[in-house]
């Protein structure tokens, strides 16, 4: 399985013949490794509907036909775009073709700014996800902060990759990541959500030392770079 970083929290995995891309935001990101209109899906995760996470999916939805999956209000914001949508919910798993998704908790917010703040549309509870795919199992934590359940991700057994957020100011940093990174007994952890904005700048690097003086291991991959699972 092929897991490729995109800049921000979106990811690429491609396992078989599948392609998933999870929190397209390439439009706008400075740091966006690929065009939208470069990218094909079978399917887009959603963990929140954040600008940051959600704004390339509808274009991306209706060019490829991917099956959209969020939650119950936001699959219902994206198939009022014309996407095809599978909506979820927190603690909710699923069994698709190329694996199973799960839905779980994420501390965060979740609203859609519309018309430059004068509308906010909810848009469901934020979320992650554990996906399962070839026997792995991988945590996107989307936006959140550290929250102590993040152990029970683990009560199922370790999680081959994690993909957190390290940016602080809207999400954990990465003193709470690492720490979150053993609630979850991350074999190897891909940090995420840093370095777009100046608000959110981290130094990956010291990241990658904090988690390997814990004994674990941590990519600090460039947006486009891959890794292989
Ligand atoms: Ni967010
Ligand atoms: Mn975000």
């Amino acid at each position: 399985m092929h897991v490729q970083f995109l800049g921000h929290s979106c990811i690429s995995i491609t396992a078989g013949s599948t392609r998933i891309i999870i929190d397209p935001y390439l439009t706008g990101n400075p740091l966006a490794a690929a065009k939208p209109d470069e990218l094909e899906a079978d399917y887009i995760l959603l963990t929140h509907a954040h600008h940051d996470h959600i704004s390339d999916a509808p274009a991306l939805a209706v060019r490829t036909g991917a099956t959209v999956v969020a939650t119950f209000e936001l699959a219902a914001y994206m198939e009022g775009k014309g996407a095809r949508t599978h909506a979820m919910n927190l603690g909710g798993s699923y069994r698709f073709d190329f694996g199973t998704v799960q839905m779980v908790p994420a501390f965060h917010s979740s609203g859609i700014v519309l018309d430059g703040g004068k509308n906010i549309v909810y848009g469901g509870m934020p979320g992650g996800f554990v996906l399962t795919i070839e026997g792995k199992r991988i945590y996107h934590a989307g936006d959140t902060s550290l929250f102590s359940d993040m152990k029970l991700i683990a009560e199922k057994g370790p999680i081959d990759l994690a993909i957190l957020p390290i940016g602080d100011n809207f999400t954990m940093g990465p003193d709470d990541a690492a720490i979150a990174a053993q609630w979850v007994r991350a074999k190897a952890v891909l940090p995420v959500h840093y370095n777009t904005f100046p608000v959110i700048k981290q130094d990956v690097g010291a990241f990658v030392k904090l988690l390997s003086d814990l004994g674990l291991h941590g990519f600090g991959l460039e947006p486009g770079q891959s890794i292989e699972l």
